[in-house]
């Protein structure tokens, strides 16, 4: 096994504590020196806080914020005034790029079943800007908590056809199957008859399947029914699924496939066209 793939193998191993407390601790040298040297931002918290992605320096993570909303506005023609849900909305690198862009008719709400990020940002961002919204909610997942609630059983608490848009950044990549399945059915309710959704997703074909099963870094070695997962024990930290079978799980939820769009991850040779490492996929109500 190589020494990437072992280093991943050990930190899933961990529990959601263990792996919060081994970042905090090793990024704490460099959170300290930043906040000496004052390369802190208000919204972005310390490197160590960072539970989602690659921690980063504050210029960064406002730079990876302006880049997801580059590609919002790209892709579902994202506007100052529409209405967002923001599923997974971690700590808010989405959000603070969107607090430079919506105007005071635009809303966003956001939810995440990790509290401390939850927190963070109705602290920062909801305390400043009242037309953001963070909830908190006790779901479980493997990857991040240990909440007992299911994600099954979980009703989106908003109105029906409150949102326009609808974006989950790095979110299905991190829930099992049934879970996807029943959030895809909540969306549909949720969301204006006219709206449009954002997600990302680790695709595959026939073509790169096998590729995908034994590539050096971020493989889904572990095959199940219709999908693929990078772990067997702990089933949120990455799942990967067949194009098609996303395609029918959004037609079971009276959804339909608009657009999916390559990411950079499952490239041979690097695509510079190719903005995203993730696959995306823009979906809406099934047209009737
Ligand atoms: C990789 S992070 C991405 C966070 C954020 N979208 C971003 O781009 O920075 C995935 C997020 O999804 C959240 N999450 C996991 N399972 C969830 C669920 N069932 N419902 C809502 N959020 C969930 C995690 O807590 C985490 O904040």
């Amino acid at each position: 096994m190589k020494k990437t793939k072992k280093l991943r193998s050990f930190w899933y191993s961990l529990s959601s504590r263990q792996r919060f407390l081994i970042r905090r601790l090793y990024y704490l040298p460099i959170d300290i020196f930043d906040k000496i040297t004052g390369k802190t931002h208000p919204y972005v918290p310390a490197r160590g806080f960072i539970y989602t992605g690659s921690p980063a320096s504050a210029k960064n993570y406002i730079q990876q914020g302006l880049k997801q909303l580059d590609l919002l506005k790209e892709t579902i023609n994202l506007q100052p005034n529409d209405a967002i849900l923001d599923i997974g909305s971690g700590i808010g690198r989405t959000a603070i790029a969107l607090t430079g862009y919506l105007n005071q008719n635009g809303t966003y709400d956001g939810f995440d079943v990790v509290k401390k990020g939850v927190d963070w940002c109705n602290n920062g961002i909801g305390t400043d800007f009242p037309n953001f919204n963070f909830k908190y909610v006790p779901i479980f997942n493997d990857l991040y908590n240990t909440s007992s609630l299911k994600a099954t059983g979980f009703q989106f608490p908003y109105p029906k056809n409150s949102f326009s848009k609808i974006i989950s950044f790095s979110l299905f990549t991190h829930m099992q199957a049934d879970e996807i399945q029943h959030y895809f059915s909540e969306i549909e309710k949720v969301l204006k008859p006219e709206g449009l959704c954002f997600s990302t997703f680790f695709l595959y074909d026939s073509e790169n399947e096998s590729f995908i099963s034994e590539k050096a870094t971020m493989a889904f070695p572990y095959k199940k029914d219709n999908y693929r997962l990078m772990h067997n024990n702990v089933k949120s930290s990455n799942i990967a699924f067949h194009k098609n079978e996303i395609k029918l799980m959004l037609k079971k939820a009276n959804l339909e496939c608009v657009k999916m769009i390559d990411g950079f991850w499952k490239d041979t040779i690097r695509d510079a066209s190719k903005k995203e490492y993730q696959d995306i996929v823009i979906f809406k109500k099934l047209s009737i």
